[in-house]
C-alpha cells in the first residue's frame, strides 16, 4: 500500500505545495510534484519580510499551487491519502493560511491531516536527494531564523547539541549584506559579491569558536562588519566591499564548519546532514566537504532547490513520520499553529 501526501508550507515568505509518495516496505518516499512561489521580490522593497503581506500572498497563491503540484504528478485531489502542513515555527498569520487550507481540504476529502515541524522538514529533506543519509547523524540546521546542531537517531528522535544564543547564521548573512548595501535576502547576494573578494582582507571575529560547547553567536560579527562598512563607505573602488563580503562569509563559514566537526567528535558519529537556506552556500559546502573528507566523515545535503523553504520537505516529513509509526494522523480538523516550537519538543 502506498501513501500519497499533499504538503503545504507557508511559514514565512515562500508558499510551497508538493506531492510525495511513500511506498510500502520502507523505501525512501518519492517527490511526484512540487510547486513553489517565492515572495522575495515582494518583500525586497521593505528590506525584509512584512508578515501581513506574507499572509495575504500565501492566500492568493496556495490553491493554484496545489493544482499545479497535482497536475505535475498526474494526480487529482481524490488520490490524496494524507494532507500535511507546517504547524510551526514561523509567522503566525502565515502559518494559519497553510494550516487552514490543509485542514479544510482534509475535511472536504475525508482524509486525515498532520501538522509538521518546519525544521524537521529541513532536517529530513536530504532524504529526497540522490544520496540519502542513514540514521544516526548530526544535523546542522542553518536557516534565516535558526542555527542548531542536533543529534538525529531516527524520525522524531532529535536531541539538541547546541544553538545560537543570538542571531542565526542566515540572519548574519542578511544583516551583513544590508550593511554592504545589498538587497534582501542578503545571503545569496553577499555570497555572489564574496566571489570577487579576498577573504583574508579583514580580520573579523569568530564568536564562541573556542567556547568549548556547541553554541553559536553571530551578533558581534555584525557589529564588526558595521565598523568596517563605515570605513569603506563612499570609496570610489568596489574592491573593499567585495573583500569585506568575502571576509564576512569566511568568518560565518569557519564557525559553522568547526562547530560541526566538534559535534561529530562529541557524538562519535561520522555522518553530517546540512539543511536550511544557508546550506545552499557554496563556500560552506566546499569547506565542509574538505574538512569532513579529511576525517572520513560523510556530508549530505538536500538538492539545491530544496535547501530553502518548500512544500516537498513538509510532505516528506509527514510521510516519514507515518512510515516510522511516530505519527498517527487524525480526522481532527480543529487545527492550531505553533509560531514558537523547539524541535526537540516534537513528539
Ligand atoms: O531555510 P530558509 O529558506 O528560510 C528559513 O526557514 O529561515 O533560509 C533562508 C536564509 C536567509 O537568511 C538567506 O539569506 C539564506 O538562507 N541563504 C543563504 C544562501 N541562500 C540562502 N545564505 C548564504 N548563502 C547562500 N547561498
Ligand atoms: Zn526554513
Amino acid at each position: 500500500m502506498s501513501l500519497l501526501v499533499l504538503g503545504f508550507e507557508s511559514s514565512c515568505d515562500e508558499t510551497g505545495v508538493a506531492l510525495v509518495q511513500a511506498d510500502a516496505g520502507g523505501a525512501v518516499p518519492r517527490l511526484l510534484g512540487d510547486a513553489l512561489h517565492s515572495q522575495v521580490a515582494m518583500h525586497a522593497d521593505y528590506g525584509g519580510v512584512v508578515p501581513e503581506l506574507a499572509s495575504r500572498d500565501h492566500i492568493r497563491r496556495v490553491l493554484p499551487l496545489a493544482r499545479q503540484a497535482l497536475a505535475q504528478a498526474g494526480k487529482g485531489l481524490a488520490d490524496v491519502d494524507l494532507v500535511a502542513f507546517t504547524r510551526g515555527p514561523g509567522l503566525a498569520g502565515a502559518l494559519l493560511v497553510g494550516a487552514g487550507v490543509a485542514c479544510a481540504l482534509g475535511a472536504a476529502l475525508g482524509r486525515p491531516v498532520l501538522g509538521v515541524h518546519h525544521l524537521e522538514g529541513h532536517l529530513l529533506s536530504p532524504f529526497l536527494s540522490a544520496d540519502p543519509p542513514e540514521f544516526p547523524f548530526v544535523a546542522l540546521l542553518v536557516s534565516g531564523g535558526h542555527t542548531q546542531l542536533m543529534r538525529v537517531d531516527g524520525v522524531g528522535r532529535y536531541a539538541l547539541l547546541g544553538e545560537t544564543i543570538d542571531d542565526a547564521a542566515g540572519e548574519a548573512f542578511d544583516k551583513s549584506a544590508k550593511l554592504l548595501g545589498l538587497g534582501y535576502p542578503g545571503g545569496p547576494a553577499l555570497a555572489r559579491l564574496a566571489d570577487f573578494g579576498d577573504a583574508t582582507a579583514y580580520a573579523l571575529p569568530r564568536p564562541l569558536l573556542h567556547s568549548g560547547d556547541l553554541n553559536f553567536s553571530f551578533a558581534g560579527l555584525k557589529t564588526a562588519v558595521l565598523t568596517q562598512a563605515r570605513k569603506i563607505e563612499g570609496l570610489p573602488c568596489e574592491q573593499p566591499r567585495a573583500d569585506l563580503a568575502a571576509s564576512t562569509q569566511a568568518a560565518i563559514v569557519e564557525v559553522l564548519v568547526k562547530k560541526s566537526l566538534k559535534a561529530l567528535d562529541a557524538t562519535g558519529l561520522a555522518r553530517l546532514v546540512v539543511a536550511g537556506g544557508v546550506g545552499a552556500n557554496q563556500q560552506l559546502r566546499a569547506d565542509l566537504g574538505r574538512a569532513c573528507a579529511r576525517r572520513g566523515a560523510r556530508v549530505h545535503y538536500p538538492e539545491l532547490h530544496l535547501c530553502t523553504d518548500n512544500g516537498a520537505m513538509i510532505a516528506l516529513a509527514a510521510a516519514l513520520r507515518v512510515q516510522a509509526g511516530v505519527s498517527h494522523p487524525a480526522h481532527d480538523y480543529a487545527f492550531d499553529v505553533r509560531p514558537r516550537w523547539p524541535l526537540d519538543q516534537v513528539a
